[in-house]
């Protein structure tokens, strides 16, 4: 399974946050935004991950995470010029995936709950098409929007619906069988120019090989696309963090849980951030025994 993070888009919506950098660089309480969907990632065990984003910003993420062998990764990173869609990804990224089947997820979606690790793994087992995530919201008008029929099985999917058919959104996380690189080479783009992820869906629910997989309340999906909802991201991981002594998508504490790195490696990375919280908390992790931290989870 090839991962692949979808750090993009022209970043307006932030503005002027994101005039001088990428959206998904930006601080989300006490990390970079693009950790969070990095950290989802990992979880399901993905080691070969791509990342996109614009020209522009692209040097700073490879600045920032490095070929991904201190993390005992493997990083690879490619251009989206333009903001042309999600579905582009799978074009972009050809190559990458090879003939393996993908996970993409969105670089500015936040994941967290009990056993997340282990849905993955099962969808990833499972699948034999897409598997996408259903999550219940307030206002289904801002995302792809899924429709029932009454025995609860999904007959539709639509794109920023001004009626949604439901209150169920396609998260941005997707897992798809390696077909997708065909499906969206063939793709057209919709009337806002884009190459959709929600037709890519459609796609797979025509030939009778969609999962959509509720994700229920004990769940946080959140997106920080804007202001309000960064906001909101930050609040809720400080929150959590505080509550638990346990960090959401620490990457290098989740690497280290792994096993993909060692301790000595762990007080490496948290050697230029001793005065601050975050590297204490590496360093401190890095004094258990990872099969003790894995009975936190
Ligand atoms: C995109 C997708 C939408 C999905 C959402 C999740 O929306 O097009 O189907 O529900 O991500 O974050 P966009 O970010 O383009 O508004």
């Amino acid at each position: 399974m090839k991962g692949i993070i979808l750090a993009g888009g022209s970043g307006t919506r932030l503005y002027p946050l994101t005039r001088v950098t990428s959206k998904q660089l930006l601080p989300v309480y006490d990390k970079p935004m693009i950790y969070y969907p990095l950290a989802v990632l990992m979880l399901g065990g993905i080691r070969e991950i791509l990342i996109i984003s614009t020209p522009q910003d692209l040097p700073n993420f490879k600045a920032l995470l490095g070929d991904g062998s201190w993390l005992g990764l493997s990083f690879s990173y490619m251009e989206q010029p333009r903001p042309e869609g999600i579905a582009q990804a799978f074009v972009i990224g050809k190559d990458f995936i090879g003939g393996d089947p993908v996970c993409l997820i969105l670089g500015d979606n936040l994941f967290h709950g009990n056993n997340l690790s282990g849905i993955l793994k099962n969808a990833f087992a499972a699948n034999t098409g897409g598997v996408v995530f259903g999550y219940r919201v307030q206002d289904p008008k801002r995302y792809g929007v899924v429709e029932f029929d009454e025995n609860g099985n999904v007959i539709g999917i639509e794109e920023k619906p001004q009626l949604p058919k439901s209150n169920y959104a396609v998260a941005g996380l997707y897992i798809y069988t390696n077909e997708v690189v065909e499906i969206a080479s063939h793709l057209t783009p919709s009337h806002r120019g884009e190459l959709e992820i929600t037709d890519v869906n459609r796609e797979y629910l025509r030939r009778k090989r969609l999962r959509v997989k509720i994700l229920g309340r004990g769940f946080a999906w959140l997106d920080m696309g804007t202001h309000e909802s960064m906001q909101q991201a930050a609040s809720y991981v400080q929150s959590v963090q505080n509550r638990q002594g346990v960090k959401i998508a620490c990457i290098e504490e989740i690497a280290y849980r792994l096993g993909y790195i060692g301790g000595q490696d762990l007080r490496d990375i948290a050697s230029d951030m001793k005065n601050n919280d975050y590297g204490q908390y590496l360093y401190e992790i890095s004094q258990i025994k990872r099969t003790e931290i894995a009975k936190w989870f």
